[in-house]
């Protein structure tokens, strides 16, 4: 990691949001009670350690240091090499997941990709750093020590690629998280167009996350009480087998920051 520039040290390091966001992970976890859990970067087992049910975390590079559940395991790879031997890996569908990994954009896409196409219709996938609080921290090179890179392109892909999947920002700290939810296993567009979609980001407009994003517009309060009656709900949903877009006006329920 370079040094950040004189005198934009503190800026540039600034974090925002109301809850940290390991808290939405515990809630998610109890309340959404998931039988399945994938997450991709692991470090030391600080988000990992709230699975109970079978669990699997990725991570090319672990340093543990939280015990884990009696049903999780940790492969020793990156996610693009673990997905490539996917077939001695998770015995059914991912309910829920994290992606915590490489902190790139075409990265972040790719884990989503491939957690899309082995998930549950009711799965919910959680994608961190979603939020740069300023521009030096979605640099593609790391010149911070709060570094989100510009994973935050993933949203923008998606509301243009995939209008179907329902986007759920939460104004967590330090930087913000995304739930994807409304998934659809069969659906190959950003398979198809994953060229297109990588050429599409490269392009000059798209080298600094822009204001709205550092304002976090479209962030939703993570109110811990009512995020635990919805991830309830979103349960009660998956095991009724109900409709997965009701799982869509339930996480509307959470109120827009400032409204
Ligand atoms: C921010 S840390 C994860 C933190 C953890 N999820 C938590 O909340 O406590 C990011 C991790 O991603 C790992 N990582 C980097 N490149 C990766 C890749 N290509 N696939 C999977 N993990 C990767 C790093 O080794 C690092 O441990």
């Amino acid at each position: 990691m370079s040094s950040v520039p004189d005198g934009a040290e503190h800026a540039s390091e600034r974090v925002a949001g109301s809850l940290p966001y390991l808290r939405v992970l515990e809630c998610l976890h109890r309340d959404l009670r998931p039988d399945c859990y994938l997450e991709i970067g692991v470090r030391n087992g600080g988000s990992l350690r709230f699975a109970q049910c079978e669990a699997i975390g990725v991570d090319p590079a672990p340093h543990l240091t939280f015990p884990l559940g009696a049903r999780t395991r940790v492969e020793v790879a990156t996610s693009d090499a673990f997905f490539a031997a996917w077939p001695d890996s998770l015995s059914r569908p991912i309910e829920l997941a994290f992606i915590d990994g490489m902190h790139l954009f075409e990265y972040a896409l790719r884990d989503f990709m491939h957690i899309e196409r082995r998930a549950s219709r009711y799965g919910v996938v959680v994608v961190d750093d979603i939020f740069p609080n300023h521009p030096l921290q979605a640099a593609r090179e790391r010149v911070t020590r709060v570094w989100t890179g510009d994973v935050w392109k993933l949203r923008d892909c998606l509301e243009r690629w995939r209008p179907d999947l329902t986007l759920t920002l939460l104004d967590t700290q330090p930087t913000g998280l995304m739930l994807i939810t409304g998934l659809d296993p069969d659906n190959a567009v950003l398979a198809t167009r994953y060229d297109d979609i990588l050429r599409h980001y490269a392009g000059e407009a798209w080298q600094r996350p822009p204001p709205a994003v550092t304002r976090r517009e479209g962030a939703r309060v993570p109110d811990p009480a009512l995020l635990s009656s919805v991830f309830r709900g979103l349960r009660a949903i998956r095991h009724s087998r109900s409709k997965p877009v009701e799982m869509a006006a339930l996480l509307g329920l959470l109120p827009e920051v400032g409204r």
